[in-house]
């Protein structure tokens, strides 16, 4: 990919990846990525913002093979995708800076090895001038995803750089958003899998960014937003503290039985007027279900017991959701056993980050009887009348 402008003096760059299918080795990456760095030249000083991938440093250094000189490497967020080709960029210019928040510049030591004397740290609202009215204005966003992250704004042409914050894990040729809804779910995911646990501190952030007057975010993956808005309230409805009259069911089923409980409670949580999303553990998407869990009332796990404990899978369910945080209020287990389980317990222990209140569990020995479809229909009672009165389900909405 060619670097591209976005004003005058102002170019997009950074690398498609294509092919990457794995983030984290975990998350998964159904649409690829993209590591965005931008370059910002005013007309006494050149200043690039982030880097890409330490997989693709050969394409931003080619990028940057017609600039003779970069006085300042503007790093976001420590995190190897975005400032992996630092020692790169800085061998090859020697004079350059980077300028970070100070926990950056310890991250970026620690995990890159970059001498201490290569840094000029600043403070949330710190500027930089570089000549001709081009000025940087650095914003402090801590916790969008790691401790250290920040913004730039370009107040000359109202452009926000948010590196992570806002952006879409979705390899593209387009520079800026086309396919809203795409781009909707594709950020979403992104939100869900990294920034759902940190969503106060997220909220506060917003409100910075809102303060500023900005025509384009720019962040570095994903496309760039020539309607900011549309992002931020995307971003202002899933950290809304209030859940949706959802639930989210993750589950594994050895031999049919769990099986056969999830499906007729999705019956009876339907009848009632509440939304469900099925999850099969060994076969889904985690992303998806990362997705599902954003809005989500109430999570109940389907989960089966082996020698006693908790399916394996369903562990893994469990924890991933404690993980995430979502806003979930509510949670329970479904499952069958064979001659003995501790899965309730298990479960319960591995989401103490959900504060959630307990509905009661419906654990069966075996093949599910008319006392376990019963049990499953007062479960899902007990869901509807936990919606109702915690004002997930308001008074003039239908049930
Ligand atoms: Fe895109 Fe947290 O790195």
């Amino acid at each position: 990919m060619l670097k591209r402008e976005i004003r005058k003096n102002v170019m997009m760059m950074g690398a498609v990846d294509w092919d990457r299918r794995l983030f984290d080795s975990l998350i998964p990456l159904p649409d690829g990525t993209s590591y965005n760095a931008y370059l910002v030249t005013g007309k006494d000083k050149t200043v690039l913002l982030d880097t890409v991938d330490p997989a693709m440093t050969g394409v931003l250094m080619d990028q940057l093979q017609e600039i003779d000189k970069i006085d300042y490497l503007v790093s976001h967020h420590a995190e190897q995708d975005h400032s992996g080709s630092i020692p790169a960029v800085l061998e090859k210019h020697p004079q350059c800076r980077v300028v970070c928040t100070p926990k950056c510049r310890d991250m970026l030591m620690d995990h890159l090895g970059v001498d201490s004397d290569r840094f000029i740290t600043v403070e949330d609202g710190d500027t930089m001038d570089l000549g001709g009215g081009y000025q940087l204005k650095f914003i402090h966003t801590p916790w969008v995803h790691w401790p250290e992250t920040m913004c730039t704004y370009l107040e000359k042409e109202r452009i926000l750089f948010s590196c992570d914050f806002f952006g879409s894990h979705l390899a593209t040729t387009d520079m800026y958003v086309t396919d809203p809804g795409r781009v909707y779910e594709a950020a979403k995911r992104y939100y869900a899998e990294i920034m759902m646990p940190f969503r106060k501190v997220i909220t506060r952030n917003l409100d910075k960014v809102e303060a500023l007057d900005i025509d384009i975010i720019a962040p570095s993956h994903g496309p760039m937003y020539g309607d900011p808005q549309f992002i931020i309230d995307a971003y202002r409805e899933w950290v809304d503290p209030m859940p949706k009259n959802q639930v989210v069911i993750p589950y594994v089923s050895m031999h049919g039985s769990t099986e056969m409980m999830v499906k007729h409670l999705i019956s009876a949580l339907a009848q009632r007027g509440i939304s469900v999303s099925l999850f099969e553990l060994s076969s889904t998407d985690i992303g998806k279900l990362a997705i599902a869990l954003v809005d989500a009332g109430t999570l109940i796990l389907g989960a089966p017991t082996v020698h006693v404990g908790v399916h394996p899978l369903a562990h893994y369910g469990a924890y991933l959701a404690n993980i995430l945080r979502p806003k979930i209020r509510f949670a329970s287990v479904v499952g069958s056993y064979g001659w003995n389980s501790n899965a309730v317990e298990q479960v319960a222990g591995l989401i103490p980050w959900l504060k959630v209140e307990i509905l009661d569990p419906v654990i069966c020995k075996g093949r599910p009887e008319e006392e376990d479809f019963q049990a499953l229909d007062r479960l899902a009672d007990q869901v509807l009348d936990a919606h109702k009165k915690s004002g997930i389900i308001r008074e003039m909405q239908k049930v």
